[in-house]
């Protein structure tokens, strides 16, 4: 949530900021703005409620000139989207400049306390407060002694700070000079070398340099255009290290789609195929997953498995739930990140938590992690951004290896997060009882995927005319049981989110428990019912929904021509093992979304009120 970018080299720092914003709207796009440190000296801001592109006009319109800048794109907490409540917020003297990613929890009592020192605030927002924090602390002179007393003036104001936080700061007598800090917020530096970059994300960055260092908690970083070093708050060196970004500029661009969603859902027989490349174990008729730190032994001891996560993820841990116990037979349990970290459930020694994330930055999720790592458990991670704090903080785990996501809307990373789930049933579940038939048999089924789903994307075009004559619906339900019923629960989340249709997912049989009053002629069901185990149950349920005259999509298994006779619309997937069915019957629910919003006119890779990286409680 939010996105930071500066810069300091010798390109036109506006014009690397305003691309590496670009690339970061994703995070947050109520309003944008940029702070250069001109020619003269002077600070000069821009700021723009809406898209980067408002902001991009702006500084055409009146350029801001300069070799050092920072920037911002914003997801409104503290105050409405506006110019004023923009990002680069400035300090009392006007001199300092300040982005900031995250919460500042008593911004009240210290904008109080700086109110009755005199200071007069422009706009609502907790990061203005934290500008004028800093500038109370700072009073350099010369240049030289400058760097020493901004940093010094950072580290005393973050002191006072409850919250969370990734900032850059600049200021007007220190040319040549940023701090950056963080604290629950995401923060990487990218390595040139006579230019440097702070950012919140390195696609920001990636078409500049593909070397970077991730900052951690509780560090600040101080930056010239060829010289970083790294602090602690207390003022420790830090060590650090430079990692090569694992993905090109090309993956974090659209290419010829029209919108990121779309490539995204395209790339899933390539990122699904990423998800268990070099993790197939022929020879033992089982996966491997050496990520885990986790020997043999303790994977035979492990009795019971919490999976964590939010949203898409979560969904993703819901399948596994039904993966784990089936294949393994070890409990599971699915617990919403946001309530796992403040309830306090009982958990014994050979539990093992998973936390999933995408963006592996999802607060919640940090937070759970962080919980079960308290109480001595260890918490591994299924992420798929390379470096990312989940990805740094846990005791192990596997990278998804999807390429960025930019699309607001979680696609490509569903698919692996539970393609990498299978692998750990299987591994989990070959380490028990599962025969090498049965091992061998899922391993053939899980090779096969990237080529099941790239044909289930080429009836793109038959489920974009169903998107065309609903369109107009004003709800739509989605049911599905068993492996399909977080399938449901997905395809409505993605229905709701990018089409703004109110959408909502059950266990098909749930149905006749309240569900079914919402049935009526203007609202769609939309039934994922291959032919498996609860095939002919799921039959009943759409039967009831069509006697109540309620329009049915069904999406089945090919060769299953027998809905057509019941069902208004079918779309046919393959076969596959039931286990797996989730990674190919969530691919129509994700091209039925897509064409819904574009229909309806929505934008599709920035819907309304939501950002990717949700980095804020
Ligand atoms: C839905 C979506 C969100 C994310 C959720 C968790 O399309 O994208 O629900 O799945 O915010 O994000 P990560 O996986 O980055 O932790």
């Amino acid at each position: 949530m939010c996105g930071i970018v500066g810069y300091l080299g010798k390109k036109q720092a506006s014009q690397v900021l305003l691309h590496g914003l670009e690339r970061l709207e994703y995070r947050g796009y109520d309003s944008s703005g940029v702070a250069v440190v001109d020619e003269a000296g002077d600070i000069q801001v821009r700021k723009k409620e809406g898209r980067v592109a408002a902001l991009r006009q702006e500084i055409q319109e009146n350029p801001a000139q300069g070799q050092i800048g920072i920037s911002h794109t914003r997801w409104a907490t503290h105050g409405e989207p506006s110019d004023t409540n923009a990002h680069p917020h400035l300090d009392r003297s006007g001199k300092l400049a300040l982005v900031h990613n995250g919460v500042i929890e008593n911004y009240l009592q210290l904008r109080d306390r700086l109110a009755q020192d005199g200071h007069e605030f422009r706009s609502e927002t907790d990061t203005e407060v934290l500008a004028h924090l800093i500038g109370t602390f700072y009073d350099g002179s010369d240049e030289a002694d400058g760097q020493l007393r901004l940093v010094g003036a950072v580290r005393e104001a973050l002191a006072q700070v409850v919250g969370t936080y990734g900032i850059g700061v600049i200021h007007e007598d220190i040319p040549d000079f940023m701090v950056g800090a963080r604290l629950g917020s995401p923060l990487v530096v990218g390595v040139g070398k006579t230019e440097k970059f702070l950012a919140s994300d390195v696609g920001a960055i990636v078409s500049h340099t593909q070397e970077a260092i991730y900052l951690s908690d509780r560090e600040i970083v101080l930056l010239k255009p060829d010289e970083i070093s790294i602090e602690t708050l207390e003022g420790d060196l830090a060590d650090y290290e430079v990692s090569t970004v694992d993905f090109t500029p090309e993956q974090a661009e659209k290419g010829n789609f029209p919108h990121y969603m779309l490539k995204e859902i395209h790339e899933q027989p390539v990122s699904i195929e990423n998800a268990f490349r070099g993790r197939l174990a022929d020879s033992q008729a089982s996966a491997v997953l050496g990520g885990l730190n986790l020997t043999p032994r303790e994977l035979r001891d492990v009795d019971r498995i919490v999976l964590c996560g939010c949203g898409t993820a979560l969904h993703a841990a819901m399948v596994g739930e039904y993966m784990i116990e089936s294949l393994a037979r070890i409990p599971v349990e699915v617990e919403v990140a946001s309530e796992f970290r403040y309830r306090n459930p009982p958990l014994d020694k050979n539990t093992v938590v998973f936390v999933i994330s995408q963006s592996g930055e999802t607060i919640d999720t940090l937070a759970a992690l962080r919980e079960g790592q308290r109480k001595g458990h260890r918490v591994l991670g299924l992420v798929n951004s390379v470096g990312s704090t989940i990805a740094r903080e846990s005791d192990g785990g596997s990278y998804l290896h999807s390429g960025p996501e930019i699309g607001v809307a979680a696609t490509k990373s569903f698919t692996s997060q539970v393609t990498v789930l299978a692998l750990l049933a299987l591994l989990l579940g070959r380490m028990r009882h599962l025969s090498v038939d049965y091992g061998q048999k899922m391993l053939a089924e899980i090779r096969e995927l990237p080529k099941k789903v790239e044909q289930i994307i080429n009836q793109s075009e038959a489920i974009r005319r169903i998107a065309v004559k609903y369109n107009e619906a004003p709800a739509m339900l989605f049911l599905g049981r068993q492996f399909n019923y977080a399938t449901a629960l997905e395809g409505a989340l993605k229905m709701k989110e990018i089409s703004y249709i109110f959408a909502s997912g059950h266990a098909s049989a749930e149905l006749k428990h309240g569900v079914i009053a919402l049935v009526s002629e203007e609202v769609p069901s939309v039934f994922i019912m291959p032919k498996d185990s609860v095939y002919e149950k799921n039959v009943s349920t759409l039967e009831e929904v069509k006697a109540r005259k309620g329009p049915t999509i069904a999406i089945t298994t090919e060769g299953n021509s027998e809905l057509e006779r019941i069902a208004d619309e079918v779309i046919y997937i393959p076969e596959c093992h039931e286990t797996l069915n989730p990674i190919l019957s969530v691919v129509p629910l994700q091209l039925l979304s897509y064409h819904f919003a574009v229909e309806r006119g929505c934008d599709v890779d920035k819907p309304r009120n939501l950002a990717k990286s949700v980095t804020v409680e």
